[in-house]
């Protein structure tokens, strides 16, 4: 099933929680909705399950206006991070729920759910623990047979909202990799909300990063990585060092700051935010710079060194060890921040896309 999404915009009470999401799933696709807590993700969900209705915005699936459907005829498969099973069912009757409460006339014979129950525990690996109690389960069997309960109604689309979020990180990677093959096996198109971006990465085939009710950016590891289309991304993906400088014709620069590697973006001149990973980072001796050597440690291949200003400004660099042979980085020590590769963002609320585009090529190659 394929699913659009289209200026969705949720408000409760004065506070808006959803800002205007656009956002396009193709079938069969696995797409995870990665973002802080707080950021609009269950509430998203729970429009898609009816749980929830918008104040205004599209969402179709397969061209069908579910916005006036109501819950029980999606079709849709829920997981939760705390899927309560019900107690006093065994595992084998929990998966057989969402069938044998259908009407009379659109419920498989109980001969047809048991087989399919059968087929279910065995395709998700779990046909060890049919006639076990929800409390005979370890969080990570009771995690797949919440999946399983979710997909023996043959849901159109699968919702899962954190559903390893609960989990130990060994248990979850390994229910991560069995995810994306139960997931290749059916073609179910599903939407996997965390807040865990190793997960969504590993996970996904496409990431969508959400932040305060709106798609900050959609993308694969390498584009979400590589180049962050807001701050918002950059910080959330964390590891950043996020250094003052002022723009003059499309070139960044601050005192002790050497930024003249980086292309020549179009960024109007001014106060902007230059983001940089810290193994993006270059030294240099420099006693005219504001920028001396706070600590440094071994961290086996490189150097981990914290600089700071003076001023309440601080970067971190991770220097190869052969880069840090032969320059002094003793405590306050003087030296010159190179940048070898980073982003730059003006200093509004939400930056024009085409902020960290390089521009300034030939004008002909520009428009052809
Ligand atoms: N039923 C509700 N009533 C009022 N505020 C809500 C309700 N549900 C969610 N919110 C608020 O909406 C925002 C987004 O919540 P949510 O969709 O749960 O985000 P996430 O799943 O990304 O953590 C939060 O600020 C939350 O407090
Ligand atoms: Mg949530």
């Amino acid at each position: 099933m394929a699913i659009r999404i289209e200026g969705l915009t949720k408000r409760f009470g004065a506070t808006p929680v959803l800002k205007g999401v656009d956002l396009d799933v193709a079938d069969g696709e696995l797409v995870a909705l990665l973002g802080p807590s707080g950021s609009g993700k269950t509430t998203l969900l729970r429009i898609l399950a009816g749980l929830e209705w918008p104040d205004y915005g599209v969402l179709e699936v397969d061209g069908e206006d579910w916005l006036k459907l109501e819950a029980r005829k999606r079709r849709i498969g829920f997981v939760f991070q705390h899927y309560a099973l019900f107690p006093h069912m065994r595992v084998r009757d929990n998966i057989a729920f969402g069938l044998t409460v259908r009407p009379r006339r659109e419920r498989p014979s109980s001969a047809e759910i048991a087989r399919r129950v059968d087929d279910l525990l065995g395709f998700l690996q779990i046909a060890h623990l049919a006639d076990r109690f929800p409390s005979e389960l370890s969080g990570g069997q009771r995690q797949r047979v919440a999946l399983g309960r979710a997909m023996a109604i043959d849901p159109r689309v699968l919702l899962l909202d954190e559903p390893f979020g609960a989990l130990d990180a060994a248990i979850r990677r390994d229910l991560r990799r069995w995810l994306r093959g139960v997931h290749d096996a059916t073609g179910t198109t599903t939407l996997f909300v965390t807040h865990d971006q190793e997960e969504a990465f590993e996970l996904a085939d496409r990431v969508v990063v959400m932040g305060h009710g709106q798609i900050e950016q959609v993308g694969g590891a390498d584009a979400i990585y590589d180049h962050p289309a807001t701050p918002f991304v950059a910080r959330f993906l964390g590891g950043v060092n996020e250094i003052p400088v002022s723009m003059h014709a499309g070139r960044a620069g601050a005192p002790g700051v050497d930024a003249s590697e980086i292309e020549r973006i179009a960024c109007r001149d001014g106060a902007a935010t230059l983001v940089a990973r810290p193994a993006d980072i270059g030294l240099a001796p420099d006693a005219t710079s504001p920028w001396r050597v706070e600590s440094a440690a071994h961290t086996g291949p490189s150097l981990a060194l914290r600089l700071t200003d003076g001023a309440g400004g601080a970067i971190d660099v991770e220097l190869p060890r052969r880069e840090a042979r032969g320059l002094d980085l003793s405590p306050g020590a003087a030296v010159r921040v190179i940048v070898h590769a980073a982003r730059v963002f003006p200093d509004t609320d939400r930056p024009a896309a085409p902020a960290a585009t390089p521009v300034l090529k030939p004008l002909k190659e520009a428009h052809t």
